[in-house]
Order: C-alpha cells, then sequence, then structure tokens
C-alpha cells in the first residue's frame, strides 16, 4: 500500500511539473524560428542564401533577406507562397507540410530589416 501511494505520488508531481513548464505565446514563437532555421539549411540552403549579408550558392535564387524585406511581404502571404507547391518555380520540386511552412515564414520574417537596400 505505502509503495503504491508513493508511485502515485511520483507521478502526479511529474504530471504537475509538465503542466506548470511555462510556455508562453514568445516562447513559442522562439522554437518556431529555431526549427525554421534549422530546417532552411537543411532544405533549402543548396539554393538560396538563408542567413543575412549572404549570397545565395544559386545565383537564380534569391537570399531569404531579399525574399523577407520584398514589398507586402509578411509571414502569412510567405505561408500562403509556400503552401501550395504550384507556386513554385521550376528549380524547387519538393513539397513541405504545414508545420513546416509555419516555421520557416516564422524564421524568413524574422530578417526583415527597416530601410534594407538589397545587393546589386
Ligand atoms: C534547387 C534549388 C532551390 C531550393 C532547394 C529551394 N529553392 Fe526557393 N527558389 C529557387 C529559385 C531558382 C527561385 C527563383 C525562381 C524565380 O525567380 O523564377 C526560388 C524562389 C523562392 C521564393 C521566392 C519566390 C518569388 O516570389 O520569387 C521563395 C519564397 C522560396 N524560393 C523559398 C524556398 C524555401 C522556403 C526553400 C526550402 C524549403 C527553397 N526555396 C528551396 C530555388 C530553390
Amino acid at each position: 500500500m505505502l509503495r503504491f501511494e508513493m508511485i502515485a505520488i511520483a507521478a502526479l508531481a511529474a504530471g504537475t511539473a509538465a503542466v506548470s513548464q511555462p510556455v508562453t505565446v514568445q516562447e513559442r514563437r522562439q522554437a518556431e524560428v529555431d526549427r525554421g532555421f534549422a530546417l532552411a539549411n537543411v532544405r533549402c540552403a543548396a539554393c538560396h542564401a538563408v542567413t543575412a549579408n549572404a549570397a545565395s550558392p544559386n545565383p537564380e535564387s534569391p537570399s531569404f533577406e531579399d525574399i523577407a524585406n520584398r514589398k507586402g511581404l509578411s509571414s502569412a502571404t510567405l505561408r500562403q507562397y509556400l503552401r501550395d507547391a504550384h507556386n513554385y518555380p521550376d528549380a524547387m520540386q519538393f513539397r513541405i507540410d504545414r508545420s513546416q511552412v509555419r516555421d520557416l515564414s516564422a524564421y524568413i520574417v524574422t530578417l526583415k530589416r527597416s530601410g534594407y537596400k538589397p545587393a546589386i
């Protein structure tokens, strides 16, 4: 009986710890950005410059910084674009799922800069 109670208390404590872990909107957003950056490195960096102040390995591919700073671009317009593979240029023959689209867009819009000028 005592043993059972101890196990029950341990289980309760573990459950409480998981529930009370603070997950703020900001932390969730940061996690999206981090996953988006990791994904961009794996899936996009062969063609696009995925960080600021970098040139794309494939000159036909705009840098993510250029994309982020296009007039009117928001994470909503970017998500819309990336959700539909029909929008993609011929070079981009792949599909990415919805959660990846959200993560990638969250990362790419972090490259927005006021007064950004394309490097041409
Ligand atoms: C095999 C090379 C290649 C890979 C890999 C690639 N892209 Fe591209 N992408 C291109 C090229 C080339 C263009 C420009 C096509 C054009 O302007 O006609 C482009 C354009 C874009 C555009 C801008 C479209 C526009 O409005 O002009 C976005 C956004 C984009 N890519 C996102 C991504 C993301 C996100 C990934 C990774 C998940 C990725 N790309 C991976 C080659 C690639």
